[in-house]
């Protein structure tokens, strides 16, 4: 079943709202990472040349504890949106947090959907508000699926609704791996918090050919593999005195750690092992870092993961936060064929969970 697609919606002279994931990184007023607002623009542009009477760009940015707060204003992003575009874009905002009336313009962005307490409770009555601003719903929100919020789901069920390019695009590749797959079928997996990547590895790995584990992720496993199948740790790691950027550091064997000393890189028989493994492979998936990339000197693994996951040949997929930064960094993103927009939502799919901002609209 494939949630129904906006290229069948009948949009001319109709006033449409999207749902937009643009909860991106803020410097101060400055977009820092403008991704996921380019990851918006197909949708958009899609519906500007169907001949839409209006677009109202609806998103949640950053977690705001009590309500509006300018430093989560959406009015940022609303003008990098009209940068980008190339068109003037509204906003129904005041920059402090407080909305204010939709002008004229075709496309406006809404002010933060987090700033009424309604949004995060899933409130059919802040629903209501925003599906009286429009004719049609689209969710482009790949990112925020997961989520059962008014401006995901609820709204869904009171406007006919659709999703958006992006969002269809993400369930496509993803469910790529959920399906039959090429083998060799490996996974690379990493980051801090093993707990955050036990369901996806438990649902993927056990059809998977080699799962390799690294970061401080690698460390819980040695300690108690908690999967049901084999896995492939680091043999060696760059060990540092202390958790700095600038520690005393070497490279040991993961039996020779010395006393208080922390593995905060995979080292380098490890980075050849696990790139020797992805070569071979004719689908991959990578979430999560091999240790603490942002330091240059604990980058190396990352790294190496990183040219290995471009240099494959077959189905490459990048998931979540981290290791989608590290393959931009890298300027390797358009080696690989999907890097997803979604932290959370990409692990939750492919935990085999249904996402409910999908489940809300209705099947082609
Ligand atoms: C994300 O960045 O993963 C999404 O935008 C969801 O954000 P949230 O975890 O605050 O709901």
């Amino acid at each position: 079943m494939t949630a129904r697609s906006v290229r069948t919606a009948e949009v001319a002279g109709k006033r449409v709202l999207v749902r937009a994931d643009l909860n991106v990184p803020l410097d101060g007023t400055r977009v820092a990472d403008d991704t996921r607002i380019r990851a918006s623009l197909p949708t958009l542009r899609l519906l500007l040349e169907a001949g839409v009477a209006q677009v109202l760009v609806c998103s949640h940015l950053g977690r705001p504890k009590s309500g509006p707060e300018a430093a989560f204003s959406l009015q940022p992003v609303a003008a990098k949106l009209g940068e980008l575009l190339g068109i003037a874009v509204g906003f129904a905002g005041d920059g402090t947090g407080a909305s204010t009336a939709v002008g004229p313009e075709r496309v406006v962005v809404l002010e933060n959907t987090r700033f009424h307490p309604g949004e995060t409770k899933n409130d059919a009555g802040y629903a209501a508000e925003l599906a009286a601003l429009a004719d049609v719903y689209v969710n482009d929100a790949f990112g925020s699926a997961h989520r059962a919020h008014s401006s995901t789901e609820a709204v869904a069920h009171l406007l006919p609704a659709y999703a958006g390019l992006l969002l269809e695009r993400e369930l496509v590749e993803l469910g790529k791996l959920l399906g039959e797959v090429e083998r060799p079928f490996v996974i690379v997996s990493g980051g801090s918090k093993v707990a955050d990547k036990v369901a996806v590895l438990q649902h993927l790995g056990a059809r998977a050919d080699a799962v390799l584990i690294g970061g401080k992720m690698a460390e819980d496993v040695r300690g108690e593999n908690p999967f049901s199948f084999p896995v492939v740790l680091p043999s060696d790691v760059v060990a540092a005195a202390s958790f700095a950027e600038d520690a005393e550091a070497r490279v040991a064997t993961v039996d020779a750690i010395p006393e208080g000393w922390l593995g905060l890189d995979i080292g380098p028989a490890s980075r050849e092992e696990f790139a020797r493994h992805i070569a071979t492979a004719k689908t991959v998936f990578w979430n999560g870092p091999m240790g603490v990339f942002e330091w240059p000197r604990f980058a190396e693994g990352t790294n190496a993961v990183a040219r290995a996951v471009a240099d494959c040949d077959g189905l490459t997929v990048v998931g979540g936060g981290d290791s989608v930064r590290a393959i931009e960094e890298a300027g390797l993103a358009d080696r690989v064929t999907w890097v997803s927009t979604g932290g959370g939502a990409s692990l939750e799919l492919l935990e085999g969970r249904v996402l409910p901002g999908v489940a809300a609209i209705p099947s082609a």
